[in-house]
């Protein structure tokens, strides 16, 4: 059974012609929870990675119990102002808004692999952020997993363009 039937799709949320994927539901199931954590898990076994690196705040979600499984630690990488020592930040666009990320400056050191992991990738906006900061700190993105993947909107493309392997465990077309 594919990840999707557990997400459910809310019309015009946060704004009218949005189509949101609200992991919520699949958060809420045993099953479905454990499939996505274990299917991340199962695919990065034998791939060496330093640390997991998570987007505030659905992907927190799934990064924490990604890197307890992984016997790695987290990176956080927070909306702008909730990060309380030195920071760099990055702004970029997303499907509904505009945003900044940041990420403490001594988090990351250089050539650290780093699994970067989010819920779902729409424009990719957010993604390519996160990846530009890792690599100004010296960070390597190994690859950006995501739960989902919303390939209408072209963010795998754009990963691709700045040189990242993207991976999502369902996609809604
Ligand atoms: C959502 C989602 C991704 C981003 C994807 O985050 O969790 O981070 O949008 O969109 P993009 O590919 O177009 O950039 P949101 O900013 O809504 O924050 P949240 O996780 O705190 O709800
Ligand atoms: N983030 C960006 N676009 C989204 C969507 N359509 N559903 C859920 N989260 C999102």
């Amino acid at each position: 059974m594919s990840l999707t039937s557990y997400i459910r799709t809310i019309p015009d949320y946060p704004q009218k012609g949005v189509k949101f994927r609200d992991i919520t539901t699949l958060l809420h199931n045993p099953v479905g929870l454990r499939t996505a954590i274990d299917q991340l898990a199962e695919r990065y076994r034998n791939i060496p990675i330093d640390h997991i690196a998570v987007i505030e705040s659905r992907g927190f979600l799934l990064g924490a119990p990604l890197a307890y499984l992984m016997n790695t630690g987290l990176i956080l990488i927070r909306k702008k102002g909730k990060l309380p020592a030195a920071t760099i930040g990055e702004d970029y666009d997303m499907e509904y808004g505009t945003s900044t990320i940041e990420v403490h400056t001594d988090a990351i050191s250089p050539g650290n692999r780093i699994l970067l992991i989010d819920d779902l990738i729409a424009t990719g906006g957010t993604a390519e952020a996160a990846v530009k900061l890792i690599r100004k700190c010296g960070g390597e993105v190994v690859e950006c997993a995501f739960l989902v993947n919303l390939p209408e909107l072209g963010g795998n493309e754009r990963l691709r363009e700045i040189g990242c392997p993207t991976f999502s465990l369902c996609a809604f077309d």
